[in-house]
């Protein structure tokens, strides 16, 4: 049965509508239908080829959803070689490169293009007449396997080119890679379905493109940036690289938005610079920056030494991973009497600093990851997050090595060691007899939040407690210029600004005062409720658990902890003494200052700020602070790449703050 007219031109306009929409969408990020307008134009087209598939075209829009799964890959040969590239690790090999550049070409500087290098997984793309008709992976660089039914499915390839002047044959160069949004959703899917998570974004890339199963592959998050071509014929392209890469986008491939051209070496190092801050907010993981001449002729000239051109060079940022060995395992004990493990690591540089210790957080969490004295380890450090580490690495385990236990009794003062049923944290059972929570105890005292005693930081606490010239907060202001003096790197001057700064404490906040004694599970917006909600110190101290309780925002447990911390003479009477020194307060207005009662926010994506500092801030104004997005919630504050609360947000029409409308709310 042959094809109506009627029929084969609407089936053409579909294409070129959905091709259109799909690029609009995909690559150009700025959509002009809703999604389910596309799916109608897409369903429409479907139902055509299902009723004439001679309709079904290699590049039809319908073809994204995966073909027939197949046994193996095609073998693909390069006809021009997939080269790789020369790396730099620091700026002065960027130099040199730069140096050589200059002396064979007998110039002072030349430009360069400046591109991210994109974490993922190089691909050809072969584009005959503008269509898409075969995609290969990089292999050996010489030949590769045939992945082409798996790249149809990856939305921001086009399968077919748009525009003026496309050559006959166009083979496009490019990294597929997954988003950290991408990666973040496919391993909690992972999780759920019972499945093992993937390692890190670009495994997670590579697992996916080799998959035999192109259904697989259209299930996973894939995305694609082009960074250049190999062969082309029939057809000029620009010559200069940095223009090349500007006709590509022309012609709806997808270029990413930051790629510049620099001048000579200090316009590289700026740009590295840039991007290097940069990093922590890309949406992708990056692990350096591309410089590649961006003049043909000059490339031409420069040629290339084995597997890589001599006219570009990859400068690599400091690795955010690294391989080093667990000298020991210990335990910290923090103010509450919580037992910390903490990995004891030969000393390694990651993330651009040098690390030593990495947290296991708790008990089950070194055994979840099996860590043991003795082994080799991956460890990680990206931006300020607290280096942590990632897993071990089994095989190389020496034989016999023991498991990790928590002791019975505590490390510092050794008081019996207990843990609560269900509970993941361990604690030292010696209150303020242990030492080890004294100090931490005083150091929490003193803190910006609470206290804010300017000047007493925790290696003084430290010493302070060892010298035994304290033993609680009390003993803070007993302290003397001439003993404080007499500590390691202090001298007459710092003492004195101590003391000052010690007199100064002494006029607070009700809140900031019961937030200092660092009762369990008391931050600062309990504190602040209780503040308010009891008006002042005798208040608070004569409630029992039923009193506390009545306060809306203070549970069983909390009421518990207030109350027996109260009960205990230790710590009646330190408080006593404190208001003998002459700490002082102004009695709290019930109701006062909480100006976001009432309303429910949620937090997404990453802020300049911990989230847990934002919620804090957030509680202590009167707003409650959910988990997930509801009809009920009042402001989602989204910070760098949110999560899917954000697209909830936006599907409910909840207002949307970034941080600093948020911030400025609070004000
Ligand atoms: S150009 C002749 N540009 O890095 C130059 N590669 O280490 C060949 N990569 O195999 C590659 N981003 O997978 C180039 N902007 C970029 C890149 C990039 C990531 C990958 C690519 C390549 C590998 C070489």
């Amino acid at each position: 049965m042959s094809v109506p007219k009627a029929v084969r031109q609407r089936a053409g306009e579909l294409h070129r509508e959905l091709h259109e929409h799909n690029y609009r969408y995909y690559v150009l990020d700025a959509p002009v239908i809703t999604d389910a307008e596309y799916d109608r134009l897409l369903r429409e087209l479907q139902d055509l080829e299902v009723r004439y598939p001679e309709l079904i075209a290699p590049d039809s829009p319908t073809q994204r959803v995966g073909a027939a799964p197949s046994k193996a890959f095609g073998e693909v040969r390069h006809e021009q070689r997939m080269l790789s590239l020369d790396n730099a690790f620091s700026d002065a090999e960027l130099g040199d490169f730069d140096r050589r550049v200059c002396e064979r070409l007998e110039v002072d500087a030349v430009d360069y293009a400046a591109e991210p290098k994109l974490d993922g997984l190089a691909v050809s793309l072969l584009y005959e007449h503008g269509v898409l008709t075969r995609a290969a992976t990089r292999g050996d660089g010489v030949t590769g396997e045939d992945i082409t039914a798996n790249v149809r499915t990856i939305a921001s390839i086009p399968l077919r080119l748009a525009g003026r002047g496309i050559p006959a044959i166009l083979e496009v160069r490019g990294e597929v890679y997954i988003s950290h949004r991408g990666f973040e959703r496919l391993n909690l899917q992972a999780v759920k379905d019972g499945q093992k998570p993937f390692v890190n974004p670009r495994n997670a890339a590579a697992g996916s493109l080799r998959q035999l199963d192109p259904k697989v592959t259209a299930a996973r998050p894939l995305e694609f940036y082009c960074y250049g071509v190999g062969r082309t014929e029939g057809g000029a392209l620009p010559e200069r690289h940095s223009e090349i890469l500007v006709r590509l986008r022309d012609w709806h491939l997808r270029v990413y938005d930051g790629i510049e051209r620099v001048h000579g070496l200090q316009g590289c190092q700026a740009y590295y610079r840039k991007l290097e801050a940069a990093r922590a907010t890309l949406p992708f993981e990056i692990d350096g920056v591309v410089f590649k001449v961006d003049r043909l002729d000059q490339q031409d000239s420069l040629g290339f030494v084995a597997r890589a051109p001599r006219w570009a060079i990859a400068r690599k940022f400091p690795a955010q991973e690294e391989q080093t060995r667990v000298t020991g395992i210990d335990v910290q004990v923090g103010r509450t009497g919580a037992l910390t493990p903490v990995a004891r690591l030969e000393p390694v540089f990651v993330g651009g600093v040098t690390v030593t210790n990495a947290t296991l957080h708790n008990e089950d969490e070194v055994h979840r990851k099996d860590v043991r004295v003795g082994d080799t380890v991956i460890i990680r450090r990206a931006g300020d997050v607290i280096p942590e580490v990632v897993r071990v690495l089994r095989e190389q385990r020496a034989r016999g090595a023991p498991v990790f236990h928590l002791p019975k009794h505590c490390p510092e003062c050794g008081s019996a060691v207990e843990r609560v049923e269900g509970e993941a944290v361990a604690r030292c059972s010696g209150g303020l007899f242990c030492p080890a929570q004294r100090r931490e105890a005083i150091k929490h005292f003193a803190s910006r939040r609470a206290m804010d005693i300017d000047g007493l930081g925790d290696k003084l606490v430290d010493q302070l407690v060892e010298q035994e010239l304290i033993h609680d907060v009390s003993d803070l202001y007993r302290l003397e210029v001439e003993q404080i003096a007499g500590l390691e790197r202090m001298a007459q001057k710092s003492a004195t600004n101590l003391v000052k700064a010690l007199e100064k404490s002494k006029a607070t906040t009700l809140e900031r005062f019961i937030y200092a004694l660092g009762i369990r599970e008391v931050g600062e917006a309990t504190a602040r409720i209780l503040a308010e909600a009891f008006g002042d110190l005798d208040a608070l101290m004569g409630a029992d658990v039923e009193d506390l309780q009545v306060v809306h925002e203070v549970g069983p447990v909390v009421a518990q902890h207030i109350s027996a911390f109260f009960r205990e003479p230790h710590n009646r009477e330190v408080i006593q003494r404190l208001r003998g020194a002459g700490l002082h307060w102004q009695a709290v207005e019930p109701g006062a200052a909480r100006p976001l009662a009432g309303r429910t926010f949620v937090i997404t994506g990453t802020l300049s700020m911990p989230r847990s500092e934002l919620k804090e801030r957030l509680q202590a104004a009167g707003a409650r602070v959910a988990g997930s997005v509801s009809k009920q919630t009042d402001y989602v504050v989204a910070g760098a790449e949110p999560g899917s609360k954000y697209d909830k947000a936006l599907a409910l029409g909840i207002e949307i703050l970034d941080e600093a409308a948020c911030l400025a709310l609070l004000k």
